[in-house]
């Protein structure tokens, strides 16, 4: 779910692939585990292509930049990484990594050529192709089930393998390739869930789960790498501060993780535009706790976070998004979670201006105190050690590469001084 809404155009599109993938998989009499390795690589597939290339949705393939053409091709190894990460999932790296590999060799990113390429990516490339032609995309309608099995038939030996070409072709004659039906997908993962996992495999911690989903939100955005963990390690030193209650300071490092969710769902030509945003584009951005609260709502084991991830824009004096909030209305999380994502975002480099040194940033948190930050947070934040901050931000937080790209994008832009203010 978070995935869809992850990839904007792209939405449903991995449990589809996944559907179909391992549908091929057991006409083609693979084994469970084959087909249960599938379905999963499905869905992920496509997880490092956040924060890539959303523009190549807008346009037809032929028409696509260079540049956005050579992002595209990033996404098997960022997918391939991703995945790495994801505890009983490493083993679908090398298969996810090879999913646009052509059997004609033209394919990426290692140029392999027929049987080289391993059956199950042969699948997956399929797969991938005759979901995505069967979804709309703003410069087409969806194609039909005859049109795209056409495009299978004329690619067979070309983007596709021949015995998953034959298969796929007879299945479509035989009324057998599936629809796409939430609920049956629902019901396959769990049934393949059951395959892949070893029963005795403890589940994935909330540790892990924060760190997979705080990975691909500050993964859309190249200028916020490890802002969420950030954020959530400096509102937990907050709370010691404040002497709060464990639960409390766990709701803190929790939301501090997901505070940013909502921006997934946010263009990432807004997240990253140098200038002076339009009404839309502020729009886009103030939408993004609501967003990101409301998807929050649907995670029963993640739905006490909402209330933190909600209103972590309001201000003190009630002039924040998005109910506009004043002073002891807006809970007390989401006010620390202000201060921290505040100064994390002063001190980081961002597309609309440069980082500022951790001492300015600090005397903006102590002007803007009574104004957007309860002045009792802002003095906790104040007492904070040094060597917390240090810890936190041990790795620096952006590449010297975007540092630089960030500067010529501005260079290009017409500069305007109130950017300087955008925290987000
Ligand atoms: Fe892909
Ligand atoms: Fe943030
Ligand atoms: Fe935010």
């Amino acid at each position: 779910m978070i995935m869809g809404c992850a990839q904007g155009y792209l939405r449903d599109h991995g449990p589809r692939v996944a559907v179909l993938a391992s549908r091929l998989g057991r006409e083609l009499d693979l084994s469970e585990d084959a087909c249960a390795r599938l379905f999963f690589a499905g869905v992920l597939s496509d997880m490092g292509m956040v924060g890539l290339a959303e523009d190549a949705w807008e346009h037809p393939r032929p028409t696509l930049s260079p540049e956005a053409r050579a992002r595209v091709r990033l996404h098997p190894e960022r997918s391939q990484e991703a995945v790495r990460r994801i505890p009983h999932l490493e083993s679908l790296a090398p298969l996810i990594r090879s999913h646009h590999e052509w059997w004609n060799g033209s394919g990426y990113p290692d140029g392999l050529v027929g049987e080289r390429i391993p059956e199950e990516a042969r699948i997956l490339r399929l797969a991938d192709t005759v979901s995505a032609l069967r979804q709309p995309r703003p410069h087409r309608r969806a194609l039909t089930a005859d049109e795209a099995s056409e495009i299978v038939r004329r690619s067979g030996g070309q983007e596709f393998g021949p015995g998953v070409t034959r298969v796929f072709l007879s299945m479509d004659r035989g009324g057998r390739v599936p629809g796409y039906d939430p609920q049956v997908y629902r019901t396959m993962l769990g049934g393949f869930a059951g395959t892949l996992l070893p029963e005795a495999v403890p589940p994935l911690s909330a540790q892990q789960l924060l760190r997979i989903l705080a990975d691909l939100i500050d993964a859309k955005d190249p200028y916020t790498a490890g802002h969420s963990r950030r954020v959530a390690a400096l509102a937990v030193a907050v709370a010691e501060q404040l002497g709060l209650p464990g639960a409390v300071t766990e709701v803190l490092w929790a939301s501090g993780y997901l505070h940013d969710l909502g921006k997934l769902r946010v263009p990432l030509r807004v997240l990253t535009k140098p200038g002076r945003l339009s009404d839309d584009e502020v729009g886009y951005i103030r939408a993004h706790p609501v967003l990101g609260a409301d998807l929050l709502g649907t995670i029963p084991t993640l739905r006490h976070l909402t209330h933190a991830v909600r209103y972590h824009h309001e201000r003190w004096d009630g002039q924040g998004y998005p109910a506009g909030l004043r002073r002891d209305r807006i809970p007390l999380t989401a006010q620390i979670l202000a201060v921290c994502d505040a100064y994390d975002a002063m001190v980081s480099t961002r597309a609309y201006r440069d980082a500022r040194s951790p001492d300015d940033a600090l005397e903006e948190i102590a002007r803007c105190s009574g104004m957007h930050f309860n002045p009792r947070v802002a003095e906790a934040f104040f007492e904070v050690s040094e060597e917390t901050f240090a810890a936190v931000h041990a790795d620096r937080p952006v590449s010297p590469r975007f540092v630089s790209e960030a500067q010529r994008r501005r260079a290009d832009t017409a500069f305007d001084g109130t950017t300087m203010m955008r925290t987000f």
